[in-house]
């Protein structure tokens, strides 16, 4: 078993934290755990958060980062389920394995809190905390499902049923917008994007987008989206902005529409009045990443359909810390990668 691993911690820094690579002691996997060698990390908008303090209290050292793939280098004296030199993916909230989400799995979501992430070449898992990984997909291109793509595939299909002739409104062309319009796509539903980025909404279309909307020059964009429906409205929205973004998806909605409630782009803060949500007999679903039953099925789905996810930048794990610039900056089209 390898002696050391190279590994990124938060650090403290001017209210938030900062990132430092340092090389330790590797772990080794307890009798149910196994050692995963990570090739590849990818991140989301909450590690920014994380960084920045945005979530609460972070562990100094903590390594952050949620969403990664490697291949299994050992294996615990029990563990049945892994062999060494199996393709995995650890999942977002280690202890929800199946069935119904419990408040108890919160603490343990990789790369928050008190819970380490996967930003090392070398991590121990227990052994009911990983998937497979679908075939045909590289460890970048695997390393950005555990919580983005999952997200979008809970409120789309687990929660939201999205089927064939429905309308799906997305918002911005960041990991979860995308992962939400390739499902979509999939299924035969039709996905609206919103951009502020004209050349990322061609982006979008190239990727099977019916329809793009500037949200920075047509700020009503609630009104083009009815517009572009025949003004039914969309029947599906992933609601990533948050308080500043909310009213215009209630009013984008068709009658007995679901708004997945994930995202928080412009604030924690207070939401809208609901009535109008009443009056068309509207559904709002919270969403919360997956189960690693989810993530199971999703990946099938993913392989049936030869879905491949889209990487907008690839860094080495030196130049993790410009890899969190680069997210900040909000350039990105997709997903941006540290290969380690
Ligand atoms: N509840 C959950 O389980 C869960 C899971 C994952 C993510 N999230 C949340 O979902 C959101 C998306 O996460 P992500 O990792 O996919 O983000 P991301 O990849 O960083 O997406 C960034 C992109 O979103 C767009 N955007 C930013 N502000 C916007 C606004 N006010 N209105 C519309 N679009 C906006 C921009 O796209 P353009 O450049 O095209 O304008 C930006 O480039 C975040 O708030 C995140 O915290 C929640």
């Amino acid at each position: 078993m390898p002696a050391s691993r190279r590994v990124g911690r938060l650090i403290p820094h001017n209210g938030g934290h900062r990132l430092q690579l340092v090389e330790d002691t590797a772990p080794r996997p307890g009798p149910r755990e196994v050692l995963v060698q990570i090739e590849a990390a990818s991140l989301n908008y909450r590690d920014l958060l994380v960084l920045r303090g945005q979530l609460g209290p972070v562990r100094e050292g903590l390594i952050p980062l949620s969403d990664g793939a490697g291949r299994v280098v050992a294996t615990g004296a029990d563990v049945t389920r892994w062999r060494v030199g199996d393709w995995v993916a650890p999942i977002f909230y280690r202890r929800w394995i199946a069935g119904p989400f419990r408040e108890a799995y919160g603490p343990a979501a990789l790369g928050g809190g008190d819970t380490d992430g996967v930003l090392a070449d070398l991590v121990v898992v227990p052994e009911a905390s990983l998937v497979r990984i679908p075939d045909g997909l590289s460890f970048e291109e695997a390393a950005t499902l555990p919580c983005a793509a999952l997200t979008a595939w809970q409120a789309l299909v687990v929660r939201g049923r999205l089927a064939a002739g429905d309308t799906l409104l997305v918002q911005g062309t960041g990991g979860v917008a995308l992962f939400g319009l390739q499902i979509a796509t999939a299924l035969g539903a039709r996905t609206i994007v919103l951009s502020s980025s004209d050349e990322k909404r061609a982006r979008a279309m190239k990727l099977g987008a019916w329809a793009t909307v500037n949200y920075k020059t047509t700020p009503e964009w609630d009104v083009e989206v009815r517009r572009l429906t025949d003004g039914l409205g969309a029947t599906h929205i992933l609601e990533l902005g948050g308080p500043d973004t909310f009213d215009r998806s209630l009013r984008s909605l068709a009658a007995g529409g679901h708004i997945a409630q994930i995202g928080v782009f412009t604030g924690f803060g207070p939401h809208s009045n609901l009535i109008r949500l009443q009056m068309i007999n509207g559904t709002i679903d919270g969403i919360n990443v997956g189960s690693g039953e989810h993530f199971e099925a999703m990946n099938a789905f993913l392989e049936t359909h030869g879905i491949k996810p889209v990487i907008d930048k690839t860094f080495a794990l030196a130049d993790a810390q410009a890899a969190f610039d680069e997210l900040a900056g909000g350039r990105h089209f997709g997903k941006i990668v540290v290969r380690l």
